[in-house]
């Protein structure tokens, strides 16, 4: 990815008014082209996410071998080669600012016999490959890191590979992705037991292509996956549904903005991923779910948000995984609730784009909140929906190579006296291309 320079401010003016639509979900986008590309004869896919991660998802497919084109409608068209035949790469696999990409291929590649080197910008390269090596090479692979398990870092895959039996140390759905892509070319069953139920897109879509995937759960809620390897996976027609996680910005901008009223449509309502919305109707916001239909094999619905007042509440450390990328937009509606609002179990915002948990910490108190960090998790004191910020000059935030950083902050600066400056919007073209001009389209339809 291209990292261009550029600053730019936020600050309050008129409310948000209006409906709009986000792009795609981004985790299912990945995994409609991982998966497209292992079914033998021609998958498409529309509403996928055309943002950088995607595309370097899109880019790695295409050197292993799968032709992948987008038809001017705006549908991808995907022709795969088939579980085990996926080419040795050229060069070495550039996965730009996505973890998603990174370890769910390595996961995909630790079943194939070629070689794999993959690279990424400075902020997937700070991040921990270990997690995924570690059950990786039970089952054959071998890696070569930079230290620390990081990135740059080639890996050999491995014919037959063994089948294993793993226990997530972490909940982690890019984990529990990575090995039971990497079961599907392995003989026999492998099977990945989750203490603590992560996003079930992989589970939901592996099924959807035909593979031989069973879940149980036992009575404390863990879930046993098991995947039949040497799976054939058949051509699909899929429609991904707009991500949660990117409809959760122009929410909870309308929520914290008084006179805003927004409907966002079709946001994608998996209830492994909509843990946000829960915690913000229980700070009693005005936050309405309606025609709610199921799109693809998931739930989807419209949201409808209008300025609430919001009030402080201690969030169930269980929650985390359900919106374990939300946490820093909730930390600003935090920030703009009556009372304090409490998060702990929060450890993995610490290995995400960015320390997320010091960044949000940081950049909140640079604008006048009151917040203290914890090994784990915020304690926030709101201001009770007053704007925050007030010095004489609009503070310059640090978004760090983080996408969701950036878009906080921005909406963040939508109620900031004076207003902020992010110092680098770039990276938001990961995961949501489009924010900024759908921000200013809701102010303008005041
Ligand atoms: C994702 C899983 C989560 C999430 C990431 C997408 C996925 O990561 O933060 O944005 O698509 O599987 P972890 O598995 O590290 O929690």
């Amino acid at each position: 990815m291209t990292m261009i320079a550029r600053n730019m401010l936020f600050e309050p003016g008129a409310p948000l008014r209006g409906t709009v639509s986000v792009p795609g979900d981004k985790s299912i986008s990945h995994r409609s082209l991982m998966l497209s590309a292992l079914a033998v004869g021609e998958s498409r896919v529309s509403g996928l996410l055309e943002g950088e991660d995607v595309l370097a998802t899109a880019g790695a497919m295409r050197a292993l071998g799968a032709q992948i084109e987008r038809s001017a409608d705006g549908v991808w068209h995907i022709h795969g080669v088939g579980v085990g035949s996926l080419v040795q790469p050229t060069t070495a696999l550039d996965m730009g600012n996505s973890g998603t990409s990174t370890r769910l291929l390595m996961g995909l590649l630790a079943s194939h016999a070629l070689t794999a080197t993959f690279i990424g910008d400075a902020s997937l390269s700070k991040r921990p490959m270990g997690r995924v090596t570690a059950p990786l090479g039970l089952m054959g692979a071998q890696f070569m890191t930079s230290p620390g398990e990081r990135l740059p870092l080639t890996m050999r895959g491995i014919v037959p590979a063994v089948p294993i039996e793993y226990r997530l140390p972490v909940a982690s759905a890019q984990v529990k992705s990575a090995v039971l892509l990497a079961g599907l070319n392995a003989p026999g069953i492998t099977r990945v037991i989750e203490p603590v139920p992560t996003r079930d897109h992989s589970e939901r879509m592996l099924k959807g292509f035909g593979v031989d995937l069973r879940v149980e759960t036992e009575t404390d809620g863990t879930r046993i996956i098991s995947v039949r390897g040497e799976a054939e996976l058949r051509p699909q027609t899929l429609v991904v549904p707009g991500d949660p996680s990117s409809a959760a910005f122009p929410i909870v901008a309308a929520l914290i903005t008084p006179g805003s009223d927004v409907t966002v449509t079709n946001v994608g309502m998996n209830p492994t991923r909509t843990g946000i919305f829960r915690m913000l109707q229980a700070m009693g916001a005005d936050l309405t779910i309606t025609n709610e239909r199921e799109v693809g094999g998931e739930p989807v619905a419209d949201l409808v948000a209008r300025h609430s007042t919001l009030t402080g509440i201690d969030v169930p450390p269980d929650i985390a995984p359900s919106m374990i990328d939300e946490f820093p937009i909730f930390f600003v509606a935090a920030a703009h609730a009556q009372g304090i609002t409490r998060t702990s179990g929060l450890d993995e915002l610490r290995v995400k784009e960015s320390d997320r948990l010091a960044l949000m910490a940081h950049g909140l108190a640079r604008i006048g909140a009151s917040v203290e960090e914890r090994e784990d998790g915020l304690i926030i004191t709101g201001h009770g929906g007053d704007p925050l910020g007030g010095g004489n000059s609009a503070p310059t935030i640090a978004a760090e190579l983080d996408h969701r950083i950036a878009m906080s902050f921005a909406i963040a600066g939508l109620n900031t006296r004076g207003g902020l400056i992010i110092d680098d919007m770039s990276p938001v073209a990961t995961s949501f291309p489009g924010f900024v001009e759908l921000l200013s389209g809701l102010r303008g339809a005041a």
